[in-house]
């Protein structure tokens, strides 16, 4: 029926979980990282909450009768949104997690490499976010992946993006993450020369 049909739809403030359970299942490159983390909101703190917090206006969800399962997620500009976080975001994620050089237990690599970020936030390269001030970020479970909703959901960002006056998109993904260079090559973005992470762009002028 097609009202069963997975929709896109913009973000709401009670999709804010979701997001968190979707970014832990897809952050192990692309799949399920919940066993690598003791908590399964460390990894959303910092790729996924912020984004719809701070920029709700460039979040989309993807969902079907059984939920929401997939987002889009934008900022539209990349140094004012990391000044934003400094500000507003990183302080009491600061309070809350330790500093992963300042601490003996052992951590996962994703659970180290998601408390740095909060406490050395990485910064995007000036060169690179001259010409591609906006970044995006992705993830959509397995039962809403190859059914066209990363296309559409890029889609709807990158219109939205444009209308808003950006000159070009970044992202980056993991090396090991070959499902998703594929689909960011054949939806059109263009890959940098050697980088790790991988870096894609677009540029959105006329
Ligand atoms: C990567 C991801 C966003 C792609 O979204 P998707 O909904 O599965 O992809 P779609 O079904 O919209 O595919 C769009 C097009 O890309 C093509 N495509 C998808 N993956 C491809 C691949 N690995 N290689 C080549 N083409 C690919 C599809 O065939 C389709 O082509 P068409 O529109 O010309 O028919 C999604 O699979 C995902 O979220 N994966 C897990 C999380 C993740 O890795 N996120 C990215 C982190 S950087």
């Amino acid at each position: 029926m097609a009202e069963d049909a997975p929709q896109i739809r913009p973000y709401q403030e009670a999709d804010l979980d979701n997001l968190y359970r979707i970014c832990v299942q897809t952050a192990d490159s692309g799949g399920d990282a919940t066993a690598l983390f003791g908590d399964p909101m460390l990894v959303g703190h910092v790729f996924a909450a912020p984004y719809a917090i701070f920029e709700p206006s460039l979040a989309w969800v993807a969902e079907d009768e059984a939920g929401v399962a997939g987002y889009v997620l934008g900022a539209l500009d990349t140094r004012a949104f990391e000044a934003r976080l400094e500000r507003d975001w990183w302080p009491a994620l600061r309070a809350r997690y330790p500093d992963p050089q300042q601490l003996s237990d052992a951590l996962s690599e994703p659970e180290r490499l998601a408390m740095q970020a909060i406490h050395a936030p990485f910064l995007a390269d000036s060169e690179l976010v001259g010409r591609y001030p906006s970044h995006l970020h992705i993830d959509l479970l397995p039962r809403l992946q190859g059914r066209g909703l990363g296309r559409k959901l890029i889609e709807t960002l990158l219109g939205a993006l444009r209308a808003s006056g950006s000159r070009g998109v970044h992202l980056h993904v993991g090396r090991a993450n070959q499902r998703a260079v594929g689909f960011y090559r054949h939806v059109g973005l263009t890959e940098l020369p050697a980088t790790d992470p991988r870096i894609f762009v677009q540029e959105l002028g006329d």
